[in-house]
């Protein structure tokens, strides 16, 4: 579905159990009114459009929190589809009651495979990205004389996990380091090719990575391993309710994504997308009662008693922006970095770190503000302005992190860079 398919009556059915929003009343910034500021991008119906959106979520219109890269807030259906399926089974947690919550985990699968394009024999619900990741590190037989190759720039999901594990098991890992700012795609299918030997299992990167937001050549990766004989784990936590993917284009063997990120899904609900030709490689970690009722997940989702409550409220996750439109939220998030990256080029001595090239990129913005302590910084936006920023401390391309989604709006950036022209200019 697309954004021109939407219509407000959608929207009205949607949303109908919208109330109002109650405000915060502590911080100075969610007392005042913040002024108007002129639109830069999108006619007005279109911003008619996404403030109906961002009516959506119950944050305080004044808040801005531009932190989807690491917690997104859910709509307002997710967090009713929350609290009613809650209810349900602390109304009456008898065995026929409950009953009825196994048909509904399927179909929670269902919406996801259908949402990543695959089929629900070969998806997995986790509880996170960390957790789908380590199932994968956890579960491969991998010995000494095995290679991992891993970009230096995953998560430590995904990084770490790989290298600890190595010292267990006595694989080797090998590692592609990252370069700033993005040397672009060329250089990474090149760096890959060149990191894969014959003792290679499996090939390991972050879509869209969590740093500074570059993105990877997934599709080209996974073809170069798949020729190889390599398996590979994509790390999704990024890419999952931002980017419009396609696993059915991608073909990795392992795709790993979270609820509560880009999708606004309900938190510690995540999915592991694993595909049929790997499924003999991989050892379940956990072995336990209540697994899935298809495919895969009939042998290796044997995770225990879980929370239907927050698969119930991903899969409404998943058809608010089905409803809102993949496209449409791909281009939206976008967007707004786009708007992000063309005023921070504008001020003086800040370092953008995430490539100016959109096809190297996505909604993920990390720049160094110039002297300012970005840990002040973050704090000053966040009491004096209402903008909800992340900092990054260490050596490594440290600063400040921005992620705005579809909660966000034109207006809100315009604040952002009006907000760091006067702290650059005269201090925090
Ligand atoms: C690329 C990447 N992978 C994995 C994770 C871990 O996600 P979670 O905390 O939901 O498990 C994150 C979190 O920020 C991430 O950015």
């Amino acid at each position: 579905m697309t954004r021109s398919s939407v219509s407000r009556r959608d929207f009205a059915r949607l949303f109908a159990i919208g109330g109002s929003a109650a405000l915060f009343s502590d911080p100075a910034w969610a007392k005042q009114q913040q002024p108007a500021t002129a639109l830069v991008a999108g006619p007005a119906s279109g911003e008619t459009f996404w403030k109906d959106v961002r009516d959506q979520f119950v944050m305080p219109p004044q808040l801005a929190v531009m932190n989807a890269a690491n917690l997104c807030p859910s709509p307002r259906p997710v967090l009713e589809a929350l609290r009613r399926e809650t209810e349900h089974v602390d109304r009456d947690p008898s065995p026929a009651n409950r009953a009825r919550l196994s048909p509904e985990k399927e179909q929670t699968r269902k919406a996801l495979a259908s949402f990543l394009r695959v089929t629900p024999d070969e998806i997995i619900i986790t509880r996170n990205t960390s957790e789908s990741n380590n199932l994968v590190s956890n579960g491969l037989d991998l010995k000494p004389g095995d290679e991992v190759v891993v970009h230096a720039d995953n998560h430590p999901s995904n990084l770490n996990a790989w290298r600890e594990k190595s010292k267990r098991y006595g694989f080797s890992v090998v590692t592609v380091e990252q370069k700033n700012p993005h040397p672009g795609m060329a250089h990474y299918v090149d760096a890959f090719t060149r990191a894969i030997t014959p003792r290679t299992r499996v090939l390991c990167f972050t879509h869209l990575s969590s740093t500074v937001g570059d993105l990877m050549p997934a599709a080209e990766l996974c073809r170069i391993a798949r020729e190889r004989g390599v398996l590979t784990l994509v790390d999704g936590a990024q890419s999952f309710g931002l980017l419009d993917v396609n696993l059915a284009e991608m073909q990795p063997d392992f795709y790993s994504g979270s609820a509560h990120k880009w999708p606004c899904g309900a938190r510690e609900c995540g999915v592991l997308f694993v595909a049929t030709r790997a499924q003999s490689k991989l050892w379940p970690t956990i072995y336990s009662a209540y697994p899935g009722a298809v495919g895969f997940s009939r042998t290796f989702e044997g995770f225990g008693q879980r929370d239907e409550a927050t698969m119930i409220a991903f899969r409404e996750a998943l058809t608010f922006q089905d409803t809102v439109g993949r496209a449409a939220i791909e281009r939206r998030a976008c967007a707004l970095a786009t708007q992000l990256m063309a005023g921070l080029a504008k001020l003086p001595g800040v370092h953008v770190w995430t490539s100016p090239a959109p096809e190297l990129r996505a909604a993920v913005v990390a720049f160094q503000p110039a002297a300012l302590d970005a840990t002040k910084l973050a704090a000053a936006l966040y009491q004096k302005h209402g903008i909800g920023v992340a900092t990054r401390g260490g050596q490594d391309r440290a600063g400040i992190r921005v992620s705005p989604h579809i909660y966000n709006s034109p207006a809100e950036i315009d604040r952002l860079l009006g907000a760091l022209t006067s702290y650059l200019r005269s201090g925090l």
